[in-house]
C-alpha cells in the first residue's frame, strides 16, 4: 500500500516541477497576454500579425515557447515573467491546441 501511494504521489508531483502548471499559466495569460493574443476559446477578432495561442500551440513545442519567452518580445510592454511563468504559460498554451 505505502509503494502505491508513493507511486502516485511521484506521479503526482512530476509534471507539476518539469511542465508547469496550466491552470497558473491561463491566469499570466489572462493579466499579461489578452491584451494582444487571443489566449483560449474567445470569441473576438485576433489581432493583426499577433498569433493566437492555439496556433502557436499547433506549430511551436513548450520548449521552443519556453525558450521564446525567456527574452520579452519586441510589441511587448515590459514585464517580467518567472521562470516558473514561464513554465506555466508553456503547458498552457500547450493545451489550448486546436
Ligand atoms: C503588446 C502585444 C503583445 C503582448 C502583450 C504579448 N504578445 Fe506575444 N506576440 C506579440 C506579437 C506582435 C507577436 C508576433 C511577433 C513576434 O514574434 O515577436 C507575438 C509572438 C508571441 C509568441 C511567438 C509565436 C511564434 O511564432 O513562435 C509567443 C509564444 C508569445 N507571443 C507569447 C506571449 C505570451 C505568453 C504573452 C504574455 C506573457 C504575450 N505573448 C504577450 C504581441 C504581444
Amino acid at each position: 500500500m505505502r509503494t502505491i501511494a508513493f507511486i502516485a504521489a511521484m506521479f503526482a508531483a512530476v509534471p507539476a516541477l518539469a511542465a508547469g502548471d496550466a491552470a497558473a499559466g491561463r491566469r499570466v495569460a489572462d493579466s499579461w497576454c489578452v491584451g494582444c493574443h487571443l489566449v483560449g476559446d474567445e470569441k473576438k477578432a485576433p489581432m493583426l500579425d499577433v498569433p493566437p495561442f492555439p496556433d502557436i500551440a499547433r506549430t511551436r513545442t513548450p520548449d521552443q515557447v519556453r525558450t521564446f519567452l525567456q527574452k520579452p518580445h519586441p510589441a511587448q510592454p515590459l514585464f517580467r515573467l518567472s521562470q516558473k511563468d514561464i513554465d506555466d504559460l508553456a503547458a498552457f498554451i500547450a493545451g489550448v491546441k486546436r
